[in-house]
């Protein structure tokens, strides 16, 4: 196992009825924005519950943050927090709004143009306002980490920044709220979260024993739970699962002492900025090529993976590796989610777009062994069509 320093300071309030504990999780007196999406947290009640928590407090309001969030109409709600001398934000949603907050958190107090905080991937930022979370979709794990992800609609363009300073002050995970997503959102958040940790532990073994093991634990509850959730709607216990195997998947517990790959996620990014297609289903497609074109370095994590969460112990290595890649695509394929290009209306004519957008944001080295260049992508994305 690697060195490593691990820190998260998000505290988690998890489970039903907590609502009202938000007032005391908010300094006494603070001017709380409350940030939000397109209004699904209106039309099912959740921000009256909100507003009556925080009866004490004075409290503005900034919605539309869209999926995939803008710096434009982020923008929009740094301005209305200056103008408003708002002490702390309380982003309610899914992830856009979540990593919303946390930019607008950060821009707030940025000395310059705040779009260098995506250039510059957060290292410029020294300090951020505080906030908090009430998550309403299980997915990214945004609200028990540091991470965030930006568009900037005019040039076409989806960053990422991190920076200590953006951690959530508190989460709020009660999974009944996710009772309201619509099926799409249940697959996308399940996905999404399968292969954050996919992207945490198929590198190549580093005899990080418990980083493992949690892993294949995920992975294995998501794999159980996820068609549950689609099946049984109203099974809060399969909700509840999901929501914590979620949060657990990227708050840098699993990646602590690990090689890393993402370069499924920064293919994924750039899909997503170009085509709109929804963050998780670009994942389901570009992975099982990814894995597929990169069996060799990977041999080793995909046995294990293979053997202990598709029990595949027989046959050639080969086969076992060509099976267990099978059955990943199988899984996303049968949470309703199409995993190949063609299914979203994206040709090859497409491809070589993709790769000039990673090159223009200097991603031209990804994976565990930052080896994994444009040209290699282009073949990854071919086999994906
Ligand atoms: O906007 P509203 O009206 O709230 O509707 C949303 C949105 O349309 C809806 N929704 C959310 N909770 C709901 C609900 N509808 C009914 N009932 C509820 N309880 O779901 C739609 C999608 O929401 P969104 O927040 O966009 O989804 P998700 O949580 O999947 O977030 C995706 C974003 O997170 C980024 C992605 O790139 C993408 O921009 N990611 C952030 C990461 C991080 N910060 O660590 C890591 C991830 O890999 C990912 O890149
Ligand atoms: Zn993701």
């Amino acid at each position: 196992m690697r060195n490593f320093t691990f820190h998260n300071p998000t505290r988690i309030l998890f489970g039903t009825n907590r609502m009202e504990e938000l007032a005391s999780e908010i300094p006494a007196g603070a001017h709380v924005m409350i940030t939000y999406g397109g209004g699904s947290i209106i039309k099912n009640g959740t921000m009256d519950r909100i507003k009556a928590a925080l009866a004490d407090f004075p409290v503005s309001e900034f919605g539309g943050i869209e999926p995939n969030p803008s710096y434009e109409t982020l923008m929009k709600c740094v301005e209305r927090v200056k103008g408003k001398g708002v002490d702390f934000l309380l982003a309610a949603g899914g992830g856009s709004v979540i990593d919303g907050t946390k930019f607008i958190a950060a821009a707030a107090l940025y000395p310059g143009e705040p779009w260098e905080i995506l250039e510059t991937h957060g290292a410029k930022i020294s300090e951020a306002m505080p906030f908090g979370t009430l998550l309403t979709l299980p997915a990214t794990g945004s609200e028990m980490n540091s991470g965030a992800v930006i568009t900037r609609t005019e040039i076409q363009a989806k960053r990422v920044f991190s920076h200590p300073s953006v951690f959530p002050v508190f989460s709020l995970l009660d999974p009944t709220q996710s009772f309201t997503l619509p099926e799409r959102q249940v697959a996308n958040g399940v996905v999404d979260a399968f292969i954050h940790v996919m992207e945490q532990y198929l590198t190549f073994p580093v005899n990080a024993g418990v980083q493992d093991r949690f892993s294949e634990g995920l992975l294995l509850t998501l794999l159980e739970e996820g068609p549950k959730a689609l099946s049984e709607p109203d099974n809060y216990a399969v909700r509840a699962n999901i929501m914590w195997a979620a949060t657990l998947a990227l708050n840098g517990l699993i990646g602590s002492g690990v090689p890393q790959d993402w370069a499924t996620h920064m293919v994924g990014h750039e899909i997503t900025a170009l085509h709109g297609v929804d963050h998780a289903r670009t994942l389901a497609v570009v992975l099982p090529a990814m894995m597929e074109a990169r069996r060799e370095e990977k041999r080793e994590k995909l046995l294990q993976y293979a053997a202990r969460i598709w029990h595949l112990t027989e046959g050639s290595e080969a086969e076992r590796i060509t099976e267990a890649i099978a059955r990943t695509r199988a899984f996303f394929e049968a949470m309703g989610i199409p995993t190949r290009l063609r299914d979203y209306g994206i040709d090859e004519a497409a491809i070589a777009k993709i790769c000039d957008q990673l090159r223009a944001h200097g991603l031209v080295g990804l994976g565990e062994h930052a080896t994994l260049t444009p040209v290699e992508v282009a073949k990854i994305l071919t086999a994906s069509l």
